[in-house]
């Protein structure tokens, strides 16, 4: 099998590589090669999807994503901008249909702005259309008003707009995601106000006839918006178009507890995906050794479940994962793998000596943001000093 590495920009960068040490440990048959993309696309080939990338991206089963933007790239013209790169992406690769799943960890409840009670044990998927909607829809630019409320004054526009087959297939993935899950679909529009949206719902709902076993339930996205932080659980799976589903996902997030926690998966009619973390690249707290990581190891899952015979043997030989951070995430990271026995959390440079794995030869760490720089740092050295060959941040 063979993935594309594209760690992209800022914390892209520190996310993705964790990543990968995580899939080399595992010693999977997995073919990886690197690219760049986004605004480190831009600086060495002029374009933040050079066709390099992009013919490599085609050539491969799955992609690993990490993010892409700097504020310094504001100014460039819209196509040479880093996020170009992932719209470009998802429109050549087809991929039109997003999971972004929020799952709100036991342990991390208490990082919600929300009351615990609310979220406490969520397990929503959001199902964005990713390819169509006014993300991509044409006419779009600036021009002359010749009507409206200025005439002769400059404007600019976009166009929302959906054809059936692009709503009935995403709907029939939201179906069948349901079928798997808790068999209710919430399809969020606003066909009270748009075209587009009274189409997409009677689309929709003609869709849901071959599903008779699947609850569909209609929503506004303004009363979707309110309804998620009202009551979060109710939901199932959520499927929308582009824009809304983007909007939409980010609040999403905020009940899982951060950004940070949200992974993503998009894929095409041939099975072929892109995996990422839904956040950005986050400029800010770039190379403060603040990203968690857990979402893009939450977003690779998918790929290592596509060889689970692999990992299954492999967890038979025992490479373990050590988690420096706070106790409380052990169990965060032990629903991410196949073998939660080889996932360990260290908390403080005392309890490395009591650590027994049964290969010392193979393992890797993963740091969380939840001790500080500082002991962070004192673990970690405590690691390097009893396992030389650990596999870690640089
Ligand atoms: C997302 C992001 C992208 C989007 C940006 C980076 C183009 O916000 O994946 O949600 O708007 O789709
Ligand atoms: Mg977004």
């Amino acid at each position: 099998m063979k993935i594309a590495v594209l760690p992209g920009d800022g914390i892209g960068t520190e996310i993705v590589a964790e990543a990968v040490k995580v899939l080399k440990v595992l010693n999977l048959p997995l073919e990886m090669e690197t690219a760049l993309v986004g605004g480190a696309a831009y600086d060495a080939h002029g374009h933040p999807l050079p066709e390099s990338t992009l013919k490599l991206a085609k050539a491969s089963d799955a992609i690993l994503f990490g993010a892409v933007g700097d504020w310094k790239y504001d100014k460039l013209d819209r196509p040479l901008r880093p996020e170009q790169a992932i719209l470009g992406l998802r429109k050549n690769l087809g991929l039109f249909a997003n999971f972004r799943p929020a799952i709100c960890y036991e342990q991390l409840v208490s990082a919600s702005s929300l009351k615990p009670e609310l979220i406490a044990g969520l397990d929503i998927l959001i199902i964005r259309e990713l390819t169509g909607d006014i993300y991509f829809g044409q006419p779009r630019g600036k021009r002359v008003a010749t009507d409206g409320h200025f005439p002769g004054a400059e404007e600019a526009f976009d166009t929302m707009r959906y054809s059936k087959p692009e709503i009935e297939r995403i709907a029939h993935v939201a179906f069948q995601a349901a079928r798997k899950r808790n068999k209710k679909v919430t399809s969020v529009d606003k066909a009270n106000v748009l075209e587009t949206f009274q189409f997409w719902k009677d689309v929709v709902t003609e869709v849901h006839a071959q599903y008779p076993d699947v609850e569909l339930q209609h929503m506004y996205v303004d009363n979707a918006a309110m309804q998620l932080v009202k009551a979060p659980k109710a939901f199932d799976v959520v499927v929308t178009g582009n824009m809304f589903s983007d909007i939409l996902s980010d609040e999403a997030s905020m009940l899982t507890g951060s950004i940070g926690m949200l992974p993503s998966a998009s894929l095409n009619s041939k099975n072929q995906g892109l995996y990422e973390p839904s956040h950005g690249s986050a400029p800010d707290i770039y190379e403060l050794c603040a990203a968690r990581g857990l979402e893009v190891i939450d977003a690779t899952c998918p790929l290592v479940s596509k060889v689970h015979a692999e990992v299954r043997r492999y967890a038979g030989k025992g490479a373990t994962v050590l988690l420096v951070g706070h106790e409380d995430h052990d169990e965060v990271i032990g629903t991410t793998g196949e073998a939660p026995d080889r996932i360990h959390v260290v908390s403080h440079p005392d309890e490395v000596d009591k650590l027994d794995l049964p290969d010392p030869s193979k393992v890797a760490y993963l740091t969380q943001t939840t001790l500080s720089v500082d002991d962070t740092r004192e673990v970690i050295e405590a690691l390097r000093r009893r396992f030389p060959r650990i596999v870690g941040p640089s």
